[in-house]
């Protein structure tokens, strides 16, 4: 791998792991990337721009505008040259500053106006680093888009020694590589994705519908549009937004009308996702009025039930189709999800359990299992739902690849 011909803006703040920046600077040139050194002023009392300039081969920019001449530096235009942004070291008060939008220096500035993808690698001490107002800060950067590269454990370091201490210079490179690698996977890939709950209406006031936030459906569309995928999102009510312009969203409500909006879609897609929960029932017959409170103990509806969309279009899907099923379970997990799989002729189907805390609807995290048709099992732990949506795809994409590679020869 290579980072071949890519610009980088290395954004460095006032960390004691400054130093380790010239030696990332080194790593990605000998990777072919050309790097423009972005610094804060606390930055440079930990390391020179003289340094830093004749390691990146550029002048290194720290002020708004160049002392002498009044030449002003556009972070507009930085934002338009970059391919990639790191923040390596990244201190609490910058991530602070990233999170809140304070834009008093030129690398917040950078920062706000970037295009391209950020990434940050937090340095700090460990109590800083586990305070309530950093951790927030980070979740905030996470939610904005930022990547966060948090150290990995170093054998002899436990889990927590681990926590704040930069990440070293040659595992960051490594992320970016295989970050460049797999951006444009899905090139001239179309994938149609459900997400979140459908709504099924009593009368005008009342629905019966679930938990579902949507947060996962979301997340795999910003993860497939980001590899290169055309994204069609076939979503029932969620407070959630889009930003990446490859996503068409499809708003519905009910299940009949998401199973109508995937019917439309599916015969021009590559792959499906199905991450809604959709409800297997609905009322009978919607009451035009609002239905008013009697003095019976009980009250009763009739409920009728709704298509199967992943199921139908299981039944007409093309071989070179791929469909992807989810399965929320609470007992007899994997045995549930397969047998899904197999009545929904699924390719993989992905089990999230109720019984595993911070896992399935709404929250912010889940906890997965990727099962396949061929048999085969992974498990992941409990990650961020973005994180989440990157091991499926990683995984689809390197079992599809490999059962390709078979098949050739
Ligand atoms: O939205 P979040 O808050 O982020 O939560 C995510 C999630 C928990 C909703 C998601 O991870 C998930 O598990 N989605 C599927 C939930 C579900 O209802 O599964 P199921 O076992 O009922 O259905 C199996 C599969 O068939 C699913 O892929 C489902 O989308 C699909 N299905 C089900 C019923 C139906 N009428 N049509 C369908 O397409």
């Amino acid at each position: 791998m290579s980072l071949q011909g890519k610009h980088i803006v290395l954004g460095i703040t006032g960390s004691i792991a400054a130093y380790k920046s010239a030696h990332l600077i080194r790593l990605l040139i000998k990777k072919g990337a050309e790097v423009q050194i972005v610094i804060t002023p606390a930055g440079k009392e930990f390391i020179t721009p003289v340094t830093l300039s004749a390691l990146s081969d550029r002048p290194v920019i720290s002020e708004f505008f160049t002392s002498g001449d009044g030449t002003w530096h556009s972070h507009v235009d930085l934002g338009l040259w970059a391919d990639l942004m790191i923040i390596a070291p990244a201190t609490a008060a910058t991530i602070g500053k990233m999170a809140n939008g304070i834009a008093d220096n030129m690398l917040i500035t950078s920062y706000l106006s970037m295009k391209a993808p950020v990434f940050v690698a937090p340095a700090m001490d460990l109590d800083m680093y586990r305070h309530i107002s950093t951790q927030r800060n980070i979740e905030k950067l996470k939610n904005d888009g930022a990547w966060i590269i948090d150290a990995t454990e170093g054998e002899l370091a436990s889990h927590l020694e681990g926590k704040g201490r930069m990440e070293e210079p040659e595992n960051i490179v490594a992320i970016l590589e295989q970050f460049f690698s797999t951006r444009n996977n899905l090139l001239n890939k179309k994938i149609m994705i459900t997400a979140g709950p459908t709504y099924e209406r009593i009368d005008p006031v009342r629905f019966i519908g679930n938990f579902s936030s949507g947060k996962m459906g979301f997340a795999l569309a910003e993860e497939c549009s980001s590899r290169g995928a055309e994204v069609f999102l076939i979503t029932g009510p969620t407070v959630l937004s889009v930003s990446h312009p490859n996503i068409t969203r499809v708003n519905v409500e009910s299940a009949v009308e998401m199973h109508d909006a995937a019917f439309n879609i599916f015969p021009q897609v590559d792959a499906a996702i199905f991450s809604a929960a959709v409800a297997d029932y609905r009322p009978e017959k919607m009451s035009e009025e609002k239905i008013k409170r009697s003095e019976k103990e009980k009250f009763s509806l009739t409920l009728t039930s709704n298509p199967d969309i992943a199921a139908s279009l299981g039944k007409i899907k093309e071989p070179y189709q791929l469909t992807i099923g989810f399965a929320l379970e609470t007992n007899n997990e994997e045995f549930n999800a397969i047998k899904k799989m197999e009545e929904k002729n699924f390719d993989f189907i992905v089990l999230n359990s109720l019984n595993d805390q911070g896992a399935g609807f709404g929250h912010d995290t889940n906890k997965v299992t990727i099962l396949s048709r061929d048999g085969k099992k992974q498990s992941f732990s409990l990650k961020s739902k973005s994180e989440v949506a990157k091991d499926i795809i990683d995984t689809i994409f390197e079992t599809t690849e490999a059962r390709n590679k078979k098949l050739e020869v």
